[in-house]
């Protein structure tokens, strides 16, 4: 496939829609400003030897007042849509009770200045940022979370749904059940199988009631979620990798994918966790599905699997030796995001799919004037969207591809030390630079929206 945007651009349908995604606690800074009340990574980062370099989102790209600025740069790059994520303590100091005002109002400011430049919002309701007073009572785990959850949707949606149709509930419900509560990488940094399963269980639900809560306020909505989706291929060729892979799968893919469409969890996944799980959730999702309007995809690399003592799933992670990396150390793996396109078509059929984070970080390394030459990264998007040009023309009803980032961000437990942006951001002055690969991505945008226009 041709990286040339114009020959691209070619490839993708009029009224694809072109965006870059970002999230509230990796880029929004001002964790106190305005009455905001306290998240779980505000306090996660306060943990010492949590985050590489002891950093924190406390400022971050400072955007919670630089948005107005940060909104022009999505526009002079021609983004037709803008994906972001709305802070719960923001909006809900404490999780459940009152609402704050303030909170509501910058994101209200935010979706009228998009409009404004005709930018389309897609927003996510949770991206990781619990507040920390629904941590105390047991954050996900409690069964009491997927009601404060629904609650907290309909107080956004009734401020916003007039303006903004499109709804992700949650990004990545599997990292924040199992990286959050059973490796502990992330916040609330428990290491506890059960209680991760516990965790899934509730956001799945709570998935459901905000997906009602939504529609019951803005009845024109598009609900969707966004989930970390890969493919697996065995590190052997074993009978035992074989099997570690599809275990893979059933941890990372189906466990999400078939409640969601309707089927309950995987039945070989279910006997693998035996006692760690819930003993009702079984019984929770029968007749239950998540009435996606779409599926959000997020991709960024394939994994090799091998059996293996550790973890309840019984594998390990390898790497090929031969494999392209990029600086997160995960392989470079384009042809992946269309297997996993036509493979969530054939197999689940959702309405129509967006990918919702697609991206990657490098070293980069500005010039003297802080220009960045990014060949690997343009690279890695030019064909992440070469292939998802094949997905469409295989029949995957793909309406929209949201780059991973908008501008360098707080990268969770990695600190600032990953950089994904399409823009470079100078932490120091808070300067943003278009990347090469923003240039690349403005060009692909532009070829399409001229194709697009009529003769
Ligand atoms: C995804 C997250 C996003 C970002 C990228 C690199 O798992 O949704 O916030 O950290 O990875």
């Amino acid at each position: 496939m041709s990286r040339d945007p114009e020959e691209l651009a070619g490839a993708f349908p009029a009224g694809f829609r072109w965006g870059a995604a970002t999230a509230a606690y990796q880029i929004e800074g001002g964790w106190a400003a305005d009455g905001k009340g306290l998240g779980i990574w505000d306090v996660f980062c306060r943990r010492p030897g949590a985050i590489a370099d002891g950093e924190s989102g406390e400022v971050a790209c400072d955007h919670y007042r630089r948005w107005r600025d940060d909104v022009d740069l999505m526009a002079g790059m021609g983004l037709t849509d803008y994906r972001f994520s709305i802070s719960w303590p923001r909006v809900i100091p404490a999780g459940s009770g009152p609402v704050n005002q303030a909170g509501l109002d910058f994101y209200d400011r935010l979706v009228e200045a998009l409009l404004e430049r005709g930018i389309r919002p897609l927003v996510t309701l949770y991206h990781w940022d619990l507040p920390q007073a629904l941590q105390e009572r047991g954050g996900w785990t409690s069964s009491e979370s997927p009601g404060w959850f629904a609650a907290y949707a309909g107080e956004v949606v009734r401020r916003l749904g007039d303006r903004v149709t499109d709804w992700a509930t949650l990004n990545e419900p599997h990292v924040a059940a199992f990286a959050g509560h059973a490796t502990g990488v992330h916040a609330p940094g428990l290491k506890d199988w059960s209680l991760a399963l516990r965790a899934a269980h509730s956001l799945l639900l709570g998935h459901g009631q905000a997906a009602a809560a939504i529609r019951s306020a803005a009845p024109r909505a598009q609900v969707g979620i966004a989930l970390n989706l890969s493919v697996f291929e065995p590190a052997g060729a074993s009978g035992e990798d074989a099997a570690a892979a599809e275990r893979a799968d059933g941890h990372l893919n189906r466990w999400f994918l078939d409640p969601l469409f309707g089927r309950g969890y995987p039945a070989d996944l279910v006997e693998l966790y035996g006692q760690l799980l819930p003993a009702d959730a079984a019984r929770d999702l029968e007749g239950w599905n998540g009435g996606l309007d779409f599926l959000g995809v997020n991709y960024y690399t394939r994994r090799h699997v091998r059996a293996a003592a550790a973890s309840p799933l019984r594998l390990e992670y390898a790497q090929r030796p031969d494999a392209a990396l990029t600086a997160m150390g995960w392989e470079v793996y384009p042809d992946g995001l269309r297997e996993l396109l036509v493979r969530l078509h054939r197999d689940y059929r959702p309405a129509y799919l967006l990918v919702t984070e697609s991206g990657a970080a490098f070293e980069d390394s500005p010039d003297q004037d802080g220009q960045v030459q990014d060949p690997l990264r343009r690279a890695y998007l030019a064909d992440h969207v070469g292939v998802a040009a094949q997905a469409i023309a295989e029949g995957v009803p793909l309406r929209g591809y949201f780059v991973w980032s908008l501008m360098d961000n707080f990268e969770w437990s990695f600190g600032y030390s990953k950089r994904f942006g399409l823009y470079r951001v100078d932490y120091g002055s808070q300067r943003r630079t278009l990347k090469a690969s923003g240039r690349w991505y403005r060009s692909l945008i532009q070829a399409h929206s001229l194709r697009a226009a009529p003769a």
